[in-house]
């Protein structure tokens, strides 16, 4: 009885799945129902009709989501902007060989768009997740007729591209859902600049939101994540016809996405976790206060940890310091002297380490240049503010170069990189000017700027040992580095050389004048509850001795 039971059975079973055997594909004499779904070959996608989020109505759509997954997670939608109302719509390939969406009255509600011909058309899902529509008999995807990777809505997914291609006229974008429960595109968008130095950026309806950096070579200049990240292997294409950025898994066990969220306003990486059968945000961007768009103006820098986060870059100040110091940065800055163009002694470049570089809008890029080719292009042209190294990959390489207004800059601490930028020289910066330094006297209007304890501190590790260069007649000298990436060494007077500030004063006068001897430049000092520094440019050439004794 029971063995008579178990045939029955399997022979049952066996009937019932030849019938339901999902099926990855549809021709051009199959359509898809309501009721039915396409299943990619190794389970991993399922395309058919869904209603979103937890909503009541009946709107219905034709979408892509993970099958194995219990939280119905929907990577892309056809009919976005167009809901079916009831359950009566059809999908299938008409005879021009495009794939339609018509409801009970066969009225067209979304379609593809393909002009290009084949004799049997097939639209298949692939394991990618990508719905792909081809001829029957060519698999090659540079044949492809049409494919939902080339029409995202606003998920990324390993093997998509998002950039463009001028040749095939095809520009790849995310655009958000409009909320949990509307598909239709919101005004959260992202896209690449079609310059010859791309970034991404992302929109809040018409203003820019967020800016990635360029493609430094390793990473975008402003995400150091994306190449710390050791489960996305990211390929950036660049050539005049296309520019795209895609990525793959290193482990294909895991389930990750990209996606734009319109209620944070961020664009998240999700992990699928197993054990708790939920997404994890990985990252979200943008991740703090100084990713905002342009936040501090033009030739401001945004320095995290900071209050004010604005500040102008050395040798600018605040084009309106009424506004400024009412923490509206958005005027920015302007250069703190008349500067004038390639006048010697006038115009230099200052180095500015460990930044995101400016927006790419108004630049210029070669790849072949060297850093000095590219200092001397920047100085030919008056018009031009900054240069840096376009690609960062060992040691440097390349040539980026910005014209007018130097926007969106940001200290990335551990990141970013070298931006070189054009100013007024003057006595009291430090220049790495192209022509000589301006020799006048500084004897009489000499002012030492001072310099905060807590800055110090915080240069130096708190006077960790591990910043120690040795210990001078004086006290210890450590190794800094200011904010700006400045090296510095700073000599650390011992209480026990208790001098009256008088004499302290006197000592860093004279240290001040001995400069001129071409020692080591005195940058400032620090006088602070009972401690009294003295700050050096640090130069990693000059033997150790001169900031222990000099
Ligand atoms: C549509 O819904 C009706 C009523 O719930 C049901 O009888 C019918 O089978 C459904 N049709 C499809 C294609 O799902
Ligand atoms: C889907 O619905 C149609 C119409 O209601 C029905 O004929 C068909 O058998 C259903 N298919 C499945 C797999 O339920
Ligand atoms: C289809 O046509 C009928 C009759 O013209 C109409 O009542 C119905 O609303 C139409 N359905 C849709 C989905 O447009
Ligand atoms: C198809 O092309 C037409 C004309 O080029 C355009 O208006 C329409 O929006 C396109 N439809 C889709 C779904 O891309
Ligand atoms: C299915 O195929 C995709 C793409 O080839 C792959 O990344 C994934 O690991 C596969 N999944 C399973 C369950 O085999
Ligand atoms: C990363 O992708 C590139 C090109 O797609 C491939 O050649 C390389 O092997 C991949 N690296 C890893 C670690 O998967
Ligand atoms: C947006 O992010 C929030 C917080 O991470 C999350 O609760 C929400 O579900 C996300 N929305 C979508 C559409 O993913
Ligand atoms: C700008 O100039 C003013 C006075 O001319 C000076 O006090 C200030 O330190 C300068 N700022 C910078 C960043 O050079
Ligand atoms: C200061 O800000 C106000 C309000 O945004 C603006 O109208 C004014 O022009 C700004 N002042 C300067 C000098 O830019
Ligand atoms: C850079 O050099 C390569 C090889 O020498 C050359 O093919 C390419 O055209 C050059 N690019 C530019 C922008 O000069
Ligand atoms: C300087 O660069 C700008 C922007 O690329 C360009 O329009 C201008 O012609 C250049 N000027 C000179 C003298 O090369
Ligand atoms: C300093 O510069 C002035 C003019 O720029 C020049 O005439 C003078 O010779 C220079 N002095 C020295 C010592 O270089």
């Amino acid at each position: 009885m029971a063995m008579l039971t178990i045939l029955l059975l399997s022979k049952l079973l066996s009937l019932f799945s030849k019938f339901a055997v999902a099926t990855d594909t549809i021709t051009q004499s199959e359509f898809l129902e309501d009721n039915t779904t396409l299943v990619s070959n190794n389970g991993t996608f399922e395309l058919g009709f869904f209603t979103p989020g937890s909503s009541s109505s009946p709107n219905r759509y034709v979408g892509i989501w993970y099958k194995n997954i219990p939280i119905r997670t929907v990577v892309w939608v056809a009919n976005r902007d167009n809901p079916i109302k009831d359950n009566s719509s059809k999908l299938s390939i008409n005879t021009q060989g495009n794939l339609v969406l018509v409801n009970q009255n066969n009225t067209v509600i979304w379609s593809t768009n393909t002009t290009a011909k084949a004799s049997l058309v097939v639209a298949q899902l692939l394991d990618s997740g990508n719905l792909v529509l081809r001829d029957e008999k060519d698999t090659n995807p540079e044949n492809y007729l049409w494919q939902s990777f080339d029409y995202p809505s606003d998920t990324f997914l390993p093997g998509m591209k998002l950039g463009w291609d001028l040749k095939k006229g095809l520009n790849w974008f995310l655009t958000a859902w409009k909320n949990w429960d509307d598909p239709s595109p919101g005004d959260f968008t992202r896209s690449t600049l079609h310059t010859n130095n791309p970034e991404e950026v992302m929109w809040k309806g018409t203003t820019q939101y967020y800016r990635s950096g360029p493609w430094d070579g390793i990473g975008f200049s402003g995400i150091p994540s994306v190449s710390s990240d050791s489960n996305t292997n990211y390929t950036i294409v660049s050539n005049k016809d296309e520019f795209y950025i895609t990525y793959s898994l290193i482990d294909k066990s895991l389930i990750s996405r990209v996606v734009m969220n319109q209620t944070r306003y961020a664009r998240q990486r999700l992990a699928w976790n197993i054990d708790s059968q939920t997404w994890r945000v990985s990252s979200e961007l943008p991740t703090d206060f100084c990713d905002q768009y342009n936040i501090c103006g033009a030739f401001g820098i945004c320095v995290i940890g900071q209050a004010p986060a604005c500040k102008c870059l050395d040798g600018f100040k605040p084009k309106s310091p009424r506004n400024w110091t009412q923490m509206s940065w958005n005027q920015g800055c302007v250069h703190n002297q008349t500067w004038s163009c390639r006048k010697k002694g006038r115009d230099g470049f200052n180095k500015f380490s460990n930044v995101k570089v400016p927006d790419t809008r108004r630049s210029w890029v070669n790849a072949n240049m060297t850093l000095d080719e590219c200092k001397n292009k920047c100085w030919e042209n008056c018009s031009c503010t900054a240069y840096a190294n376009s690609d960062i990959k060992g040691g440097g390489s390349g040539c980026a170069i910005w014209f007018s207004d130097l926007l969106d800059i940001r200290l990335m601490p551990n990141a970013g990189q070298d931006l070189y930028i054009r100013l007024a020289m003057s006595e009291t910066e430090i220049i790495t000017g192209i022509e000589g330094k301006n020799n006048k006297s500084q004897q009489e209007d000499f002012e030492l700027p001072l310099f905060d304890l807590a800055s110090i501190a915080h240069a130096t590790n708190n006077f960790s040992n591990d910043n120690k260069l040795g210990e001078g007649g004086f006290g210890p000298v450590y190794k800094g580095i200011l904010p700006y990436g400045q090296e510095v060494a700073v000599k650390r007077l011992s209480e026990t050389s208790r001098q009256g500030l008088k004499e302290f004063k006197n000592e860093v006068m004279l240290c001040a004048e001995l400069q001129h001897r071409n020692l080591v430049k005195v940058l400032g000092c620090c006088i602070q509850d009972d401690e009294k520094l003295l700050i050096y440019e640090y130069m990693a050439n000059k033997s150790l001795d001169v900031f222990l004794f000099g």
